[in-house]
Formats: C-alpha cells, structure tokens, sequence
C-alpha cells in the first residue's frame, strides 16, 4: 500500500466556491497503483500554508506520495512549485520533464506548466496542474514508475536491474 497525500492549491476551493474535481480525479487514479489517500487539503494559493502543509504530510505524517494539483502556471497566485522548491531535499527532474513532454502532444499549453517534482525525506512530491484533464494527462503518463521509486527512497528496493 502507498499512503498517499493530496493538496489542492485553489483560492476558489479553499473558500467553498468551486467543488475539487482534480482532487477526485487524483483519488480515482491512484487506485491503480494501490494507493490509499491518507490525507487531502484544500488550501488558497498561498506558498507558506502550502510549503507549511508539505512538510507536515512528508515529516509528521511520512506519508510516501504528496500529489498537489493547481497553482503551477505563470499567474501571480500560481506558488505550488515555488513552496515545492522551497521545502524539498533534491529535485526529481525527470518526472516534470516526461509530464510536459508527453502534455505537450495534446496541447503546446503544456509548456506553461511549472510543475516540479522532489523528495523530502522518504516523501515523494510531484506537482500537477490545476485542471482534472491535465491531471489525469500528466499522473498517467508517470503513474507506473511510481511504485518502484517509492520503493528505492524508502529503501525497500536494492537494485534496478531488470531482465
Ligand atoms: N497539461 C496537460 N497535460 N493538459 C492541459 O490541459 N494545461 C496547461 C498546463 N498543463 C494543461 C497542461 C495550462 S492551460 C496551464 S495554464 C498550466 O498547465 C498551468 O495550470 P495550473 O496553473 O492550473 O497549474
């Protein structure tokens, strides 16, 4: 089983006017992978309350996957990757990488993205955009190799080597 967080990034949503799609979305897809969501946050777009809320899901709760959705565009309120920066141990390029590269077959928007991915002690955090279609585009393409990456960080997997 992966304990897995969520936090919405959404002004709107934080204040009760715009029901979470994305999350859902998140919840439905992370099934495939046996993924139990422990924890789920609606909060503003605001960096300290988001930074705040990643620190407590990975070091408090040590949950293994903190999935966020929203706030990674290039609007003044977007801050999701920069309170993701701002509290993560080492960057994960390739995850953020392959979402954009394969994001951007559907549409070149992709590219306005600025989501990151990193880890925090044990914690895996991934950041996706904000609408449940970009969520469900981007957490497909890099949901298989999760598994085996939560495995290495938290040390239950010695090698890579596969046939
Ligand atoms: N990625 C995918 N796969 N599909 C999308 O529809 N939308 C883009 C981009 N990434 C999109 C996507 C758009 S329009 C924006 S503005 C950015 O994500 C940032 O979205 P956010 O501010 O909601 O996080």
């Amino acid at each position: 089983m992966i304990k897995i967080g969520i936090i919405t990034a959404s002004d709107k949503g934080s204040k009760g006017e715009r029901v979470d799609q994305s999350g859902a979305v998140i919840r439905e897809i992370v099934e495939q992978i046996n993924g139990e969501v422990i924890l789920y946050e609606i909060l503003p777009d605001e960096q300290e309350a988001i930074a705040k809320a990643l620190i407590r899901f990975a070091d408090q709760e040590q949950l293994d996957l903190i999935l966020t959705t929203g706030g990674t565009g290039l609007g003044p309120r977007d801050v999701t990757p920069d309170a993701t920066l701002q509290v993560i141990d080492k960057v994960v390029p390739g995850i953020a990488e392959v979402m954009r590269m394969e994001s951007l077959k559907k549409t070149n928007r992709a590219m306005l993205s600025r989501a990151v991915a990193g880890i925090r002690k044990k914690s895996l955090i991934i950041n996706l955009p904000g609408s449940p279609k970009a969520v469900r585009e981007c957490l497909e393409v890099v949901l298989p190799a999760l598994p085996h990456g939560i495995e290495i960080l938290k040390g239950e997997a010695g090698e890579c080597a596969r046939e």
